[in-house]
């Protein structure tokens, strides 16, 4: 049997009536910009997240440029990033003319290396962007510590990190709601994801708050009043209809990728040539993507997709090495960990609804390719 990468259509099947009446209530009522769902799922949200105010979006990429212009990560700042991590962490900051000052990676956790980013603050270090990959968080400890001690504006990029969470100051927090903004995509893969591209920017402080919700309308809170050069950016309102669906079962929709990542832990730990990432102390996890190491990568991706298998690469080249960021003036071999991994990392299927069999179908293959080598 073949199994696929991801699928929403066996969700929409289990409960379409409950996707359908939402979306239909907005259809009937026809408020499509700003409707009431958006309002509503920002509540929701900022309370499920334990954050006081979040604002609706049209995209992650679109909640990091504009909390990235709001924090001054334009012309001449300095951002630090992760170099192995979605495009969007660091064009967010080159298109305000910012500078991305890219960071090499942990080897057992992939997330952002924390000391090798304290190496790189000078006098023009603005703010950092640590970016919440896969499974778990950056040591936000570490970031805070940074931040503080060098007057740093923080933007979490939690875009895969919904419901993750890390320990700071002794305390348990969710990923998103420990910096100055939090952004999250709803990308259709996503933990929660929309039915088409969405995103979120949450936040503690007022003031960012207010030019959240100002930025997203042409930086205008009055009706053609422009207090900013803003952007057009809300959430849609059917996306904040689907998104609300899903808030509702999302605690069983992580669980349900907890248990499907103990599954390919249980099965793959100790396979010859595999290496699985670690989760980190000081972390609880949601396996939003569950990947492998593996030297022989792009075999065993031919592998597995000529048996029917999905599986994907993230990510294939670090951002250093991408042409646009050419004029930043990196080469080969800056970041050899980011290089070195973004050549044997490989993601297996994981969504809620994959079936036990399923997960033990990737297994068999992945174990079979891997004993041959
Ligand atoms: C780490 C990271 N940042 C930003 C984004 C951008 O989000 P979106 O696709 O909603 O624009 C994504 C997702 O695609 C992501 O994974």
């Amino acid at each position: 049997m073949g199994v696929p990468f991801f699928t929403t259509v066996r969700e929409y099947a289990a409960r379409k009536n409950e996707f359908d009446s939402a979306v239909g209530a907005v259809m009937e009522r026809g408020d499509f910009i700003l409707g009431k769902e958006v309002a509503e799922f920002e509540q929701e949200a900022a309370s499920w997240l334990g954050v006081k105010y979040a604002v609706g979006l049209a995209s992650g990429s679109d909640a990091l440029v504009l909390a990235a212009d709001i924090l001054g990560f334009s012309a001449g700042a300095e951002v630090l990033t992760p170099t192995f991590t979605f495009f969007a962490s660091a064009s967010c900051v080159a298109r305000l003319g910012g500078k991305p000052v890219f960071i090499d990676m942990d080897e057992e956790t992939l997330a952002m290396d924390t000391a090798k980013a304290a190496e790189r603050v000078t006098e023009r270090t603005k703010g950092i962007i640590p970016v919440h990959l896969f499974q778990q968080t950056t040591p936000m400890q570490a970031v805070l510590d940074m931040a503080k001690k060098h007057g740093l504006s923080v933007l979490e990029d939690a875009a895969e990190a919904w419901g993750m969470e890390n320990r700071v100051d002794g305390c348990w927090r969710r990923a998103g709601t420990m910096g100055d903004i939090g952004i999250f995509s709803f990308f259709p893969t996503k933990t929660i994801g929309a039915y088409g591209d969405a995103g979120l920017a949450v936040t503690d402080d007022e003031e960012l708050h207010r030019k959240l919700k100002s930025y997203r309308v042409h930086g205008s809170l009055a009706k053609y009043q422009h207090d900013y050069i803003g952007y057009n950016s809300r959430l849609d309102t059917i996306q904040a209809a689907v998104l609300r669906v899903k808030l509702r079962s999302i605690e069983a929709a992580i669980a349900a990728r907890a248990r499907h990542a103990a599954h390919y832990n249980a099965r793959l730990e100790g396979a010859p040539g595999i290496r699985i990432p670690k989760v980190a102390a000081d972390n609880k996890p949601v396996f939003y993507v569950y990947n492998i190491l593996i030297d022989d990568r792009d075999g065993l991706s031919a592998y597995l997709k000529e048996k029917g298998i999905g599986c994907t690469i993230y990510y294939p080249k670090p951002l250093h090495l991408q042409a646009c960021f050419s004029c930043l003036g990196y080469k080969e071999g800056d970041f050899p960990v980011a290089e070195s991994v973004s050549r044997r990392i490989l993601a297996l299927p994981i969504f809620p609804e994959l079936s036990d069999d399923e997960v033990d179908e990737v297994c068999d293959r992945i174990l079979a390719f891997s004993r041959k080598r």
